[in-house]
């Protein structure tokens, strides 16, 4: 499908903007800063953390710190906290912080202006106003990425609605917004669905349904907008993102090998720019 011969699909220059939701941290801030480097403009990343430049500067120490298991027993260390939970609860935002941090410095670095939103997905109006806001200010809305997703795995019987809710409408509710939204100069939407929604995947019903919502969705807004619309339908992936370790032992148990960070980033990039269907499955062979 890519060719370096062919004409990409896309035009992006410095005046374009980006809209990538859930795109501070994990493996959707890896592919957009990757995609930053070819497509230097304004990216406008979207997460429920707050802005880490608002946040009191943690020390620099803490800053550099990349891995939770580096965080959590410098944080044990300093007896600040004495509560596993408090401890806990501090490990995840330092993390999630210092990620998007990166995230942010890395892609300015590259050339990009990054403006960093905090808003909780599930808010329809929120997510409203702020496209509105896009438009005014800028006057234009050249992609979308929406990676944005969280994993509450648990047997059906146990899971809560809340729970559910939570899992289904962080991937769902954007979309009718995106769907009314959008102008049809739109140059590209890619919603970030998974494996799941296709094979299917144990305590997964909610994401499983939420991905499924998300595949027939690209095929119905690909109706509405001018430019291409795409959901990829990611296998688990190495080296950054929701697939915990716990998680990677059983994919390797049940032979599912897991996207190489860099190949993964190659193979996004050419989706974008040269992709002609609605909906692709991207998952790693066995012989990277
Ligand atoms: N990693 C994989 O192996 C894999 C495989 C298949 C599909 N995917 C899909 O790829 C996407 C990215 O996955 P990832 O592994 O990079 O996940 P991740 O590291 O957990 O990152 C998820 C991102 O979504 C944001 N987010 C979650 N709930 C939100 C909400 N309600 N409102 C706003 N932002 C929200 C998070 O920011 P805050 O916490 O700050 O809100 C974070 O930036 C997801 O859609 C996932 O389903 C991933």
């Amino acid at each position: 499908m890519s060719t370096s011969l062919e004409e990409a699909h896309i035009q992006l220059d410095q005046e374009s903007v980006v809209l990538v939701l859930g795109g501070g941290q994990g493996i959707t801030s890896e592919l957009v800063k990757h995609m930053s480097g070819a497509y230097p403009c304004t990216y406008i990343l979207v997460g429920r953390s707050a802005d880490p430049r608002d946040v009191i500067a943690d020390l620099k120490e803490v800053e550099a710190m990349k891995t939770k298991e580096e965080i959590r027993s410098y944080l044990i260390k300093t007896g600040t906290f004495t509560s596993p939970s408090e401890i806990e609860k501090e490990t995840v935002r330092i993390f999630k912080n210092n990620q998007i941090l990166r995230t942010i410095r890395d892609m300015e670095q590259l050339g990009s202006t990054v403006v960093y939103q905090s808003l909780d997905l599930c808010d329809e109006e929120g997510l409203s106003d702020l496209i509105k806001n896009i438009y005014d200010k800028y006057a234009r809305l050249d992609g979308v990425i929406h990676g944005a997703g969280l994993l509450e795995d648990k047997l059906f019987r146990q899971k809560t609605s809340s729970s559910f809710e939570r899992v289904f409408d962080t991937k769902v509710k954007p979309l009718r917004v995106l769907a009314e939204q959008l102008r049809a100069d739109c140059q590209f939407v890619v919603l970030f669905s998974s494996i799941a929604s296709v094979y299917g995947n144990k305590g997964q019903t909610d994401y499983a349904a939420a991905n499924s919502v998300l595949d027939d969705y690209a095929k119905a807004l690909n109706k509405k907008l001018k430019g291409k619309v795409i959901s990829i339908n990611w296998g688990p992936w190495k080296g950054a993102g929701m697939v915990s370790s716990t998680l990677e032992t059983e994919y390797e148990r049940r032979g599912i090998s897991l996207i190489p960070l860099n190949q993964g980033k190659e193979i996004f990039l050419n989706e974008i720019k040269y992709g002609t269907e609605s909906q692709v499955l991207i998952m790693s062979g066995n012989n990277w």
